[in-house]
């Protein structure tokens, strides 16, 4: 499993995306996890609706596949609105966010991924969209050039972004609702994959799932990709009820590993070791050395290498913990350097 199944809903095939959608859980009841979030939300919406006006703009921020499309879509269900998608990078042009706008109805959310790869010019409209539901825009040029005056139906802009420090200042001001997502714990995962196995009509056994939940990078996308590579390992080996031991023959096949890690995280901290004595380095060296995107090292392998303690940040740069040589088998330097 590579960076490129983390990030990108794209390679997935018509049939895959429809399992995928039937997976994706319509309402908080179904949304596993992120309590905290879930809890204030659900206040929220509930004193919107009291009040009979829009939801306040939410910015939903974290790494890849933590739940951050799906809960905007749970959001517009628990509204009983219409959700409008789109992302970032395909709002092109002043007219393309007009033409989404002006379909809007009162109250609807507007779901824009990836939020923080809008043009900039496109920035500067959303903010008096999202600030007063208005937009004024400049048609013609020269002599001709005037503003057209375009009042909107009060809406919720839902933003995601696994990169919210690239979100400019004063778009970052105008979500009255910010929400970081987490990675899953092992009790959540295991309840994501039995509620999974169950929509994708497979037997599995409660350890099977909790041994998946374990090494599923904390992430439900992930979890649910896992299962689904089991599933078919079971199918061909007649098995109609997945065990511990073949998700263990599975997770080796894939080359994950006791702690989760895929032969990406591997290969990182390798290369930091390899080629750095472990570090400290900058974001910049370490794409460039493993040939990935400064973007992706950023928002998926440095959160959770992170988090579960093999990478360390320090004022000089990223460096590989003791913890982490000792998980590669290797012999960690004598004594580990502190901030
Ligand atoms: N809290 C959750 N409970 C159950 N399944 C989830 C949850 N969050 C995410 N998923 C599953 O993981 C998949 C990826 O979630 P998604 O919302 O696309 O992540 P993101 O937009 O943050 O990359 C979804 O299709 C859904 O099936
Ligand atoms: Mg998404």
């Amino acid at each position: 499993m590579d960076s490129q199944d983390l990030t990108n809903d794209s390679v997935l095939d018509d049939q895959e995306q429809a399992v995928e959608k039937s997976l994706r859980p319509q309402f908080f009841r179904q949304y596993i996890g992120q309590e905290r979030i879930k809890y204030e939300l659900q206040v929220y919406i509930k004193a919107a609706q009291k009040r009979e006006e829009a939801l306040d703009h939410v910015l939903l921020y974290g790494p890849p596949g933590l739940g951050k499309t799906t809960l905007a879509l749970v959001i517009a269900n628990e509204l009983g609105v219409n959700l409008r998608s789109t992302t970032g990078p395909s709002i092109e042009k002043a007219g393309d966010l007009v033409a989404i706008l002006s379909e809007l109805q009162a109250g609807d959310v507007l779901f824009i991924d990836e939020i923080h790869r809008l043009p900039k010019n496109i920035e500067e409209i959303l903010y008096s969209a999202m600030e007063d539901f208005f937009i004024d825009i400049v048609v013609g040029q020269g002599a001709q050039a005037h503003a057209i005056h375009y009042p909107l139906p009060p809406f919720t802009l839902i933003g995601a972004t696994t990169q919210a420090g690239q979100l400019s200042a004063p778009l970052r001001e105008r979500f009255g609702i910010v929400e970081h997502l987490i990675y899953y714990d092992e009790a959540d995962l295991t309840q994501i994959i039995l509620r999974s196995a169950d929509v994708l009509q497979v037997e599995i056994e409660p350890e099977a799932a909790h041994a998946l939940a374990r090494r599923s990078r904390g992430t439900p996308r992930v979890a649910n990709r896992l299962l689904k590579r089991v599933r078919d390992f079971a199918q061909v080996a007649d098995q109609d009820r997945i065990q511990a031991a073949l998700v263990q023959k599975t997770l080796d096949q894939l080359q994950v590993d006791s702690a989760g890690l895929n032969s990406g995280d591997r290969k990182l901290l390798q290369m930091m070791i390899d080629l750095y004595q472990g570090g400290p380095l900058g974001l910049k060296t370490m794409a460039v050395n493993i040939g990935e995107e400064q973007e992706t090292v950023e928002a998926v392998y440095e959160p959770y290498l992170l988090q579960q303690g093999f990478l360390k940040r320090t004022v000089r740069g990223r460096m590989v913990t003791n913890k982490a040589y000792q998980h590669l088998g290797l012999t960690p330097p004598q004594k580990e350097e502190t901030k």
